[in-house]
């Protein structure tokens, strides 16, 4: 690829808000070894025990909440803005449920995981922003129902979100790069291939080499605040 990138594919995983202080899931210490998500972040665990499961994501969401966004996710912000104001697209695709994208400044962010600082009425299916702390005595401001509430994040074995906008942008990119993701969880751990498929170009912006390093034609390691507005700005971004 010669030149800046004019249609920007990227990725990003839990690493990228790590330097924010929020968690990641599968690293040493990471939420997964933690906690069970078979017992926190699935339906029938929210069938079975609500409480425990909106008691985890108020921890969660608290953290968010304290959080601020770091270099990496500015850094996105800034290239977004400079590759629009030239006529391109940067389309930033998240795993993340965290809104630091957005408070760096990125206009447009796709949660294909969700967001958690959103709430999903069971009963009515509307979506509120919600910062709070959520519990099942709080009542849809919708439809009112009680005790119906859950946070509006994909748990396992249910559906990420914009499946279609997403393969729709990265069939129109000339440039794929992924930021801080373990390569762990599909559909979006196969990203890399399907760019790859499609001639694209694919970097990995990474603390270390993920379980998809192999797939990728090139990468940057170290931590993203440091190494992603280096890479961007290699890019000409
Ligand atoms: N800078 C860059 N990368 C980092 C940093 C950092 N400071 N710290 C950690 N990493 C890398 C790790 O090396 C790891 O490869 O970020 C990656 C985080 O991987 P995971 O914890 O598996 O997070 P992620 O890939 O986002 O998980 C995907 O799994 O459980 C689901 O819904 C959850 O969205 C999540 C999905």
């Amino acid at each position: 690829m010669t030149g800046h990138p004019t249609n920007l594919f990227v990725l990003t995983g839990a690493g990228v808000s790590a330097e924010s202080g929020l968690g990641t899931f599968r690293d040493r210490g990471g939420i997964w070894a933690r906690f069970d998500p078979m017992k926190l972040a699935t339906p029938e665990a929210y069938a079975a025990d609500a409480d425990t499961v909106l008691d985890f994501y108020d921890h969660r969401r608290r953290g968010v909440v304290a959080a601020e966004p770091n270099a990496a996710h500015r850094a996105l912000a800034r290239a977004e803005a400079w590759i629009a104001a030239r006529g391109g697209r940067l389309f930033l695709c998240t795993q993340n449920v965290d809104d630091l994208h957005e408070r760096a400044g990125s206009r447009a962010v796709t949660h294909m995981h969700g967001e958690l600082l959103k709430a999903r009425c069971c009963a009515c299916g509307s979506v509120t922003p919600w910062r709070a702390d959520l519990s099942r005595t709080d009542r849809c401001p919708a439809c009112f129902t009680l005790g119906r509430m859950r946070p509006d994040v994909v748990w396992f074995g249910e559906m990420p979100m914009h499946l279609d906008a997403i393969e729709a942008a990265l069939a129109e990119a000339n440039l794929f790069v992924a930021v801080g993701t373990s390569g762990a969880v599909y559909p979006a751990a196969g990203y890399v291939r399907q760019a790859r498929a499609l001639g694209i170009p694919t970097c990995e912006v990474n603390l270390e080499p993920s379980d998809n390093a192999a797939a990728f034609d090139d990468a940057r390691y170290g931590p993203a605040s440091a190494v992603l507005p280096r890479y961007l700005a290699e890019l000409g971004l």
